[in-house]
Formats: structure tokens, C-alpha cells, sequence
């Protein structure tokens, strides 16, 4: 059986590569090569790339998910829709299969891929916190600078049926429900469904793949790349707003999840966060339900934009 293990990378289109670079810099991202119509970018992680712009018109291509083993890849080229086992033509080379999700949204399996070394970055902060003190004779600066992006750390798509996405999800992908979200006054509504890789004992994040029930509204809602840490949101916050990209919703804390994000629209309008201190779960826990409420979407934080929900604002 497939399991996921991880989210690898994210695939757009967007006109206009130099744009998309500038704003994926800001937003802190690391350049890794490009040729006229390709770009890839990676973060401070051990991934040779996480973000792949295309040229063409601006949209959501395609996610890159781990398998568990290079034997899944076999299972997943037999799979209704699915591509052969290929070659991939990026850094880092390794396979791949492109499987075709529900509302044909086009998921990558991949496998083989060659890590490369960290890029050194600002170690999280030691706080001093009311009770305990973990800074002592030392002082606090960190730099003013963009966010360090670390890693991919979850995708958000629209489906025109969430329950069908979500049952596409743990039937094919393996995946586990950590939280379901329902309409607050009729429970047997799913709203959607926070969907985490199957790890076993080990570590997951809270979500890698959230399924939001949008029908007639096919997109992707967001993508989200994991920073260092909390300072690390709040600074490229203003770092972000300092180069003049539109701001969409933040800074704040998650209630599912319990993330601190920030988020932001891409030149072409698509939305990106930043997080920080994420739950991570393993395998055992049992799935939660909850009203999608604003206090369920966030503890503390701004009001919800008010366009949080459209996928493309320019
Ligand atoms: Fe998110």
C-alpha cells in the first residue's frame, strides 16, 4: 500500500519568471537554476528544490509527494489515470509517477530523489521566558532579513467533493485524517479534512494536505513553507511588507495545527504562508471534529480577511 511520507515540492505556472523570483527571494526562498522556461528555488532543507515555476499562464501545476519506497511507485503506475514510472528531468533527478487526484488535479509521486547539504541559517532563538531563562550573558539579535524558508510544509486544495477527496486521500496516498472541519449548525457537513502522512511511531505534521470543500471553485487555497522560527515569521512579515507584496491574513496562531502563520499573495495572487511551531502527531491519534468557526481557524490574530477564501486575488 501507498504511504506518503512527506510533501517534496509545489508546481506553478506563472508569465513571468524574473517576477515570480523576485517575489519567491523575498518571501525566502534560495535560487537554484533556471533555463527560459523552468525555474526552481529550495529552501535552507536537505530537498534539492520545493518551489518549480513553469512558464505559462499564471496557476497550480501539480505537488510533489515522497513515497515510502521505489516498490509504491509500481503500484502507483497502475493506478486508473496514472503516468508510467519516469525519469525527473530536475535537480536531484530520481522517479516519479503522476497520478491523477480527484477534480484531475495532478499529484507526483516521487522517489530517488538525491538530498543535498543544508544551507546554514539563523539557529532558532534561545527565549528568556517569564519562567525560565535560556539566553543568559548573550544577546538577542536577530537579523533583519527575510524569512528562511526550511522546508514545504503543506498544501491546501479545493475539491468539488471534500468527502470524496478526503476518502481519495487515505485509500490512495495513505494518508490520515488529524481533523475534520464541519459547517458549525449541520455536523454532517465536512467543510474539510487536515490530512497528515502515516508514519507509523514516528513524527508527522499535523497536515500535509488540507482537502477544503469548494464546489465550482477547482484550485489550489495555499501552499505554506516552515521558517525557523516564530521571530523568523514576524520578521519576514515586515520584510515582506517592506518590498511592498500584498499581505492576505496574519500574523497569528493556528488552532488545528497550532502554527504561528503569515500569508501572503504571490504577484499572480496566489496565497503563500509562513509558519512556525507546528504540532507534530504520530500514527495513533484519533481524528478530531470541529466547527469551522474563526476561533477553530485561529487562537490569537487579526480578524479573518475577508478574502482569505478566494484562491486568486491580484
Ligand atoms: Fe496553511
Amino acid at each position: 500500500m501507498i504511504k506518503v511520507q512527506d510533501i517534496v515540492y509545489v508546481i506553478y505556472r506563472a508569465p513571468d519568471l524574473d517576477k515570480m523570483a523576485n517575489f519567491l527571494v523575498d518571501f525566502g526562498m534560495y535560487p537554484v537554476t533556471r533555463d527560459e522556461n523552468r525555474m526552481f528555488m529550495r529552501g535552507a532543507g536537505t530537498y534539492p528544490y520545493i518551489h518549480v515555476t513553469e512558464k505559462g499562464e499564471p496557476g497550480f501545476v501539480a505537488v510533489g509527494m515522497l513515497a515510502g519506497s521505489a516498490d509504491e511507485l509500481e503500484e502507483a503506475a497502475r493506478l486508473p489515470g496514472s503516468s508510467a514510472i519516469e525519469d525527473i528531468d530536475a535537480p536531484g533527478g530520481g522517479k516519479r509517477v503522476r497520478l491523477k487526484g480527484p477534480d484531475g488535479y495532478r499529484i507526483d509521486l516521487v522517489h530517488g530523489i538525491a538530498p543535498v547539504e543544508k544551507i546554514d541559517i539563523r539557529k532558532p532563538l534561545a527565549i528568556n521566558f517569564g519562567w525560565e531563562k535560556n539566553r543568559l550573558f548573550e544577546l538577542q539579535r536577530p537579523a533583519n532579513e527575510s524569512a528562511k524558508i526550511v522546508r514545504l510544509g503543506h498544501c491546501v486544495l479545493k475539491f468539488s467533493d471534500g468527502d470524496a477527496a478526503r476518502k481519495w486521500l487515505q485509500d490512495t496516498l495513505g494518508m490520515l485524517v488529524t481533523d475534520r472541519l464541519h459547517v458549525p449548525d449541520d455536523p454532517k457537513v465536512t467543510l474539510g479534512s487536515f490530512m497528515r502522512c502515516d508514519r507509523g511511531d514516528k513524527p508527522a505534521d499535523h497536515h500535509t494536505i488540507f482537502a477544503l470543500h469548494a464546489p465550482g471553485d477547482i484550485n489550489v487555497h495555499h501552499v505554506s513553507f516552515e521558517v525557523q522560527d516564530p521571530d523568523a515569521v514576524q520578521i519576514g512579515h515586515y520584510w515582506l511588507h517592506g518590498k511592498g507584496w500584498k499581505q492576505e491574513w496574519g500574523v497569528g496562531r493556528h488552532l488545528l495545527g497550532s502554527q504561528v502563520f503569515d500569508y501572503w499573495r504571490s504577484p499572480w495572487g496566489h496565497i503563500f504562508e509562513h509558519y512556525a511551531d507546528g504540532d507534530l502527531l504520530n500514527a495513533s491519534v484519533k481524528p478530531g471534529d470541529y466547527p469551522a468557526t474563526q476561533e477553530n481557524l485561529a487562537q490569537w490574530g487579526p480578524e479573518l480577511s475577508p478574502r482569505f477564501f478566494e484562491s486568486v486575488v491580484v
